[in-house]
């Protein structure tokens, strides 16, 4: 162990710590929305499902209306670490991009910037500092990297798998930011980045600190279960509804929906998870509360219920689909906003990296 992690080892902290700081730093947004600056992201697997859009796309919606700088970050160089595949990459970003747009990100607010970090070389030469202030045995520790190495079945885990954390506590910390919303597996790594930005400010620049230590901010929003009543709504596991999907498409797919043998609907998620789950998402959509919908419901079984739901939710994404649609007519306009992405978040990259580099003492070219 080297001396520094004797100092001060990196703990992955509970869950309860997690959701106690989570509900402080939303209080402090509500009050100094302006005062704050949100980092957040995902990577260009696929199109974006009404799981996404219920878990955390509107929850980045409301904090960007309210104000708030937001940061999204599309973590192209992310899915080279698990995957193979890589001709898609491209078309992903593009279509990741105009879901956002869609579902209400911004780009012409002047405070929403979407960008893929592949394109901002100052946000990626963080990484080499970021690397020597965490150990080995500290990354291993990660738990979410372990799930997913194994979900993946990599036979040799590569670096890139084992450092991504690391890249991404560069995402986080070139532009600042103090509020990260995202789910309960990303706290590992926000947790990592805490470390990171303390160690650094604590080694080189003790006098005047560079680096917030950025927060989680996780959304109250109940995990969306997949039509298969299974675990996640998830692309892969084929149970989701897409954000692209037509009002046709999403009735196909929820008459596919598994639910159970009891004729009439309540709301148990405990003993019924499935139904409570359309029920929860009708609720999303038709801003109705559960319970009250299954009582409207009753005896009208699945049936009524699935139709109900599919009512509710194409209404819900209509205007979200409309806006999609314009942009997939367009796609000039959503290369433009991350073009615009880009540029801000080079500028701001920039500022940093000349801050980092001067802590560090790094020889100045032209100076
Ligand atoms: N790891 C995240 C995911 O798999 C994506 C991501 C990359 C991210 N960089 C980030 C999320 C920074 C939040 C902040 O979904």
């Amino acid at each position: 162990m080297t001396e520094q992690e004797t100092a001060e080892n990196l703990s992955y902290d509970t869950f309860a710590a997690s959701v106690a700081r989570s509900r402080a730093l939303e209080e402090d947004i509500q009050k100094n929305p302006r005062r704050h600056r949100v980092l957040t992201g995902d990577r260009p697997t696929g199109d974006l499902h009404i799981g996404h859009l219920f878990g955390s796309l509107l929850n980045r919606v409301r904090l960007a209306k309210m104000g708030v700088d937001s940061f999204i970050v599309i973590a192209d160089y992310q899915v080279l670490t698990d995957r193979d595949v890589f001709d898609q990459i491209s078309l992903y970003t593009i279509n990741l991009a105009t879901d956002y747009i869609a579902a209400g990100l911004d780009p012409d607010s002047g405070n929403v910037f979407i960008f893929p970090h592949s394109c901002v070389p100052e946000l990626n030469q963080l990484l080499l500092p970021f690397l020597n202030l965490v150990s080995i045995a500290e990354l291993e520790r990660n738990p979410t990297v372990k799930e997913e190495i194994e979900a993946a079945k990599m036979a040799r885990m590569n670096a890139g798998m084992f450092t991504y954390p690391v890249h991404q506590a560069a995402d986080i910390l070139f532009c600042k930011s103090t509020a990260i919303p995202v789910g309960k597996d990303q706290l590992p790594h926000i947790e990592l980045t805490r470390t990171i930005a303390r160690r650094f400010n604590a080694k080189y620049a003790a006098q005047k600190p560079i680096f917030p230590e950025p927060q989680g901010l996780l959304s109250n929003a109940p995990t969306i279960l997949g039509l298969d009543g299974g675990k996640k709504m998830s692309k892969s596991r084929n149970n989701s509804i897409p954000l692209k999907a037509s009002p046709d498409e999403t009735a196909k797919i929820i008459k596919t929906a598994v639910t159970d043998s009891e004729r009439r609907i309540t709301y148990e998620p405990e003993r019924r998870p499935q139904v409570a789950n359309l029920l929860e998402i009708a609720s999303f959509a038709s801003g109705v509360a559960p319970e009250i919908i299954a009582e409207t419901i009753g005896d009208g079984g699945a049936g009524k219920l699935k139709q109900y739901l599919t009512e509710s939710l194409n209404e819900f994404l209509r205007p979200l689909r409309a806006r999609r649609a314009k942009l997939e007519a367009d796609p000039a306009t959503v290369r433009r906003a991350l073009d615009k992405g880009i540029a801000k978040a080079r500028e701001v990259g920039e500022e940093t990296l000349r801050e980092v580099r001067g802590a560090m003492n790094m020889y100045r070219q032209g100076s």
